[in-house]
């Protein structure tokens, strides 16, 4: 785990920001954002960035919607992964989304995906449904998965 002294979590906002954001979705996305969508990215409340000694070693975004936000992005550099800040920038994500008055976090992730499942079910997200077919390059099917903040949602079923 990391100190808390070690980890900084905040807005991203500068160019060299940007470009570690770029670098981190070429390497983990089949379709990455493309420049505007980043620079949109940098300066957005909705992202969040995980700083290390100053590096930027993750960063994580969501959509905001009227009731639910929709985490779209988190991604950690190979080289910072395992040490907790993926589970830092959703715990601030879900933070965010409290303070906007949303009822839930809602995502889709690859159910080949093992890592970012184990994460989310690490945080306390729930699986609610299945979309078959949903991905290409490669052909994966998507997982859909909901963390309630309202603390009165019973989920009784499990989708697997
Ligand atoms: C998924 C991802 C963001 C996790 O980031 P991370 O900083 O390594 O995650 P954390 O260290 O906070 O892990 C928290 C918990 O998640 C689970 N977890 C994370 N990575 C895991 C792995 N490779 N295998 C099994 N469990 C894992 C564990 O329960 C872990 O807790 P523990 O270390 O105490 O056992 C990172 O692997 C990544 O960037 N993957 C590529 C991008 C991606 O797939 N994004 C998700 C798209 S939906």
């Amino acid at each position: 785990m990391i100190e808390k002294n070690n980890i900084e979590l905040k807005t991203p906002r500068s160019a060299d920001d940007a470009e570690a954001i770029m670098a981190l979705e070429k390497e983990n996305f089949s379709s990455p954002l493309n420049a505007p969508a980043v620079a949109y990215l940098v300066q957005d409340e909705s992202c969040v960035a995980a700083y290390l000694d100053g590096e930027l070693a993750g960063y994580a975004a969501f959509l905001k919607g009227p009731f639910s936000c929709e985490i779209m992005r988190i991604a950690v550099n190979k080289k910072f992964r395992r040490r907790g800040i993926g589970r830092a920038m959703l715990r601030a994500l879900e933070e965010k989304a409290k303070g906007f008055g949303s009822e839930s976090l809602q995502l889709e992730v690859r159910s080949k995906n093992t890592a970012a499942l184990a994460l989310y079910e690490s945080v306390g997200f729930m699986r609610v449904g299945l979309r078959k077919g949903y991905y290409r390059d490669p052909a994966d099917d998507a997982v859909l998965m909901e963390l309630d903040l309202t603390g009165k949602c019973v989920y009784d079923a499990r989708v697997n």
